[in-house]
């Protein structure tokens, strides 16, 4: 089967670990987060991956020289422009000359879902597409789903404001899609599959979806992301995965906890780093303390330094020693760049 794999946004709530970088190429414990995507769809017999890229291709094209990731083919499909979900679906699905049913998933969503079953629910139920749900706390950050008891889409809410939501049901983010959506989908302009071909469907009802509990995290924002590495290394999906690169050098006199510390990262004596992730080549000094914290690669921390609270630092940046950091972002906002 062949998926089309949304990775074309510019990642805007990961600023600045994004700012050189699109989101699926950030590393989650040291291995890309599109590699745990694909490697995800390929335990469901997908055996090509059509990246619909927009911001920053050449990070993937360049990370995959031969063409494929986790044993599946990669496809290149690089928009001229954001065509926003549906567009993208649409432009790099007639790029790769899909023409029988297939599959398309948010390329952030990090998720153990049995993604055979949709497939199967969706012959079953002869619908034009099938919505992989999940239940959630907070409705109001998603695509809002009620369903009625035989899976039929009533009707789809994308990011209703708090505490109006009808269930806490939400799209999960990998659709079954027959072709003959794409003929609804129009050309040349921005299109939401949310907030435009979805609904439109629903209206019809062609449109069914299937709810799982499996585990399903968005990794989008700082707090998700730094989730799905802390429940890798915690073992909450299959055996727990190693925490500390072979490659980095932790004092004796220094306390790791509940933290992912990449390859060539050097922690100092006296230094205490706890749920937090260091990236590779980065260097906690002495006394310093990181916790709740995602740090890039080749970052220095100054002696005697707290970062604190989820604060977020780019790569290559230097944080003083006994600085204060606390639900920070280095480089500060007001320096990033525009959008391109
Ligand atoms: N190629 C391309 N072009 N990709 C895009 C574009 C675009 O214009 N815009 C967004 N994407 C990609 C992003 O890179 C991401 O992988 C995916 O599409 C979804 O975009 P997000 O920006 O992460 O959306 P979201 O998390 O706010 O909401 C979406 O995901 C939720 C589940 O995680 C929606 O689909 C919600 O309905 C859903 O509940
Ligand atoms: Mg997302």
């Amino acid at each position: 089967m062949q998926a089309v794999v949304l990775v074309g946004g510019f990642g805007t709530r990961l600023r600045p670990l994004t700012l050189h970088r699109p989101k699926q190429m950030l590393p989650a414990c040291g291995v890309p987060m599109i590699e745990h995507v694909i490697a995800g769809l390929a335990r469901h017999g997908v055996t090509e991956a059509i990246l619909s890229l927009g911001y920053r291709p050449d990070a993937f094209i360049d990370a995959y020289p031969d063409g494929t990731c986790a044993g599946v083919k990669l496809t290149y499909a690089v928009e001229p422009e954001p065509l926003d979900t549906a567009g993208a679906v649409r432009f790099a699905a007639l790029a790769a000359g899909v023409t029988d049913r297939f599959l398309a998933v948010n390329g952030d969503v990090v998720t153990d879902m049995d993604v055979t079953a949709l497939v199967a629910f969706h012959e079953k139920s002869g619908a034009e597409a099938t919505i992989s749900l999940t239940p959630v706390d907070d409705p109001s950050r998603y695509g809002v789903v009620p369903t009625d008891d035989d899976g039929r889409v009533l009707g789809f809410i994308e990011k209703p404001p708090p505490g109006e939501a009808p269930t806490n049901w939400i799209n999960a983010g990998a659709y079954v899609l027959e072709p003959s959506v794409l003929d609804r989908i129009a050309d040349g302009r921005k299109v939401s599959i949310e907030r435009e071909t979805f609904p439109a469907l629903a209206a019809q009802g062609t449109l069914f979806a299937l709810g799982s509990d499996a585990y399903w995290v968005d990794a989008g924002t700082p707090a998700t992301y730094l989730d799905i590495q802390l429940d890798l290394i915690d073992g909450r999906r299959g055996s727990p995965w190693p925490a500390v690169d072979p490659g980095s050098t932790v004092s004796p006199d220094a306390t790791v906890d509940r933290a992912i510390i990449g390859a060539g990262a050097v922690i100092e004596a006296g230094a205490r780093v706890e749920r937090s992730m260091i990236g590779a080549g980065t260097r906690v000094g002495a006394d310093a303390i990181v916790a709740d914290s995602i740090i890039d690669a080749d970052v220095v921390i100054g002696e005697g330094a707290s970062v604190l609270e989820l604060t977020v630092i780019g790569r290559g940046e230097q944080v003083p020693a006994g600085a204060r950091l606390a639900d920070d972002r280095v480089p500060p906002p007001d320096t990033w760049p525009p959008k391109t």
